[in-house]
């Protein structure tokens, strides 16, 4: 029997996976494998919380993120995967949430104010998008999860998993733990343009990239902005190429970037290639998994049935109980 502590956590799937995505939860989740016993959804259901007008991709993203994190390094012979509409009891257990949870916990929650605020140009006035957090809350119990790696923004959505589960446990008897949120680090690395890394801002490195267009990407990227001709001296330290070095470069070149760059000995362009052959050959186990698995969709489909049914297993049997407890 397994006495690992166990982790959950869910993305939702809106589109392909970037570096700021594995650096700020995916390379924990790998390295989580080995240690916990590990359960990753796709979070589709929630997906629809901001995007129930348009719901054609899904399902396309759905595959293309199963993709993703099998390429980044999660295996089904390390840790349980599956999709969230594949199991109907977290939509049971999040209707009998629903019932003792009250709406004040849910308008207070800063992350929805500030959604709310961030997605004008969507209508997010809906019961679902309000009560979103009692989904969640549904997907991490069901599991009896002790811990939840997520990144600060969900951070409050856990807080309220507890505040729920404490409310269940005092009304109906001991049987939720009260999972810890762990906060994965910020990513470390920023889009081409210097700002936070997003699909939505076109300045993006997805890891479906292929080496050429990681290199052409790399190209563009904005170095130190203070630094207009190469005979100028540059500072690595507010440069984004850099930090990319810093991660992906082996720390020799690093050092003589770091002064060649500042003597003006290095121009921008030649400490791009640098960089983006490091980068490249970084990518490149991923790539290899990727293009194994895209070879391989019945593969990639049996992992996620596999998964599916580990994961309905446990969550049926905590509906059981739950059911007993409310002797409904
Ligand atoms: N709300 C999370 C996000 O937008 C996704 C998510 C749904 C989740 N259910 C979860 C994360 C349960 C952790 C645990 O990123
Ligand atoms: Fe950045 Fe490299 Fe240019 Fe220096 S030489 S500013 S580290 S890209």
């Amino acid at each position: 029997m397994t006495t690992r502590k166990r982790v959950l956590s869910g993305m939702r799937p809106t589109g392909p996976l970037h570096l700021g995505n594995y650096h700020g939860a995916l390379a924990n989740w790998v390295e989580m494998q080995d240690a916990y016993d590990c359960f990753f959804f796709i979070a589709d259901w929630h997906a629809l919380t901001s995007d129930y007008e348009n719901t054609g991709r899904i399902s396309d993203y759905v595959k293309s993120m199963m993709i993703d994190w099998l390429s980044a390094g999660l295996t089904p012979d390390k840790c349980t995967m599956f999709v969230q509409s594949h199991i109907k009891e977290h939509a049971e257990l999040f209707l009998l949430l629903s019932m003792i949870t009250p709406v004040p916990w849910l308008e207070r929650n800063p992350t929805y104010k500030d959604q709310i605020v961030q997605m004008e140009s969507k209508d997010l006035s809906t019961f679902g998008f309000l009560g979103y957090p009692v989904l969640q809350a549904a997907d991490i119990i069901i599991y009896k999860a002790d811990a939840v790696p997520v990144g600060v923004d969900q951070v409050p959505h856990v807080e309220i998993t507890r505040e729920i589960a404490r409310r269940f446990n005092y009304f109906y008897g001991n049987i939720f733990p009260e999972p810890d949120a762990i906060l994965t680090q910020t990513p470390k690395v920023l889009g081409i343009d210097r700002r936070k890394m997003s699909k939505s801002y076109n300045n993006a490195i997805f890891l479906s990239d292929p080496p050429e267009e990681v290199a052409k990407k790399v190209s563009r990227m904005i170095t130190d902005p203070n630094r207009a001709r190469k005979s100028d001296p540059g500072d690595p330290d507010i440069c984004n190429v850099f930090s990319f070095h810093q991660i992906y470069s082996d720390p020799e070149k690093v050092r003589r970037i770091d002064v060649q760059c500042r003597a003006a000995e290095i121009g921008c362009v030649d400490c791009k290639k640098i960089m983006a052959e490091s980068l490249v050959n970084a990518m490149a186990p991923m790539r290899d998994r990727r293009i194994y698995y895209e070879k391989r969709p019945g593969e990639v489909a049996d992992i996620i049935i596999a998964g599916g049914e580990k994961a309905r297993q446990e969550a049926r049997k905590t509906m059981e109980e739950v059911r007993m407890a409310l002797k409904i």
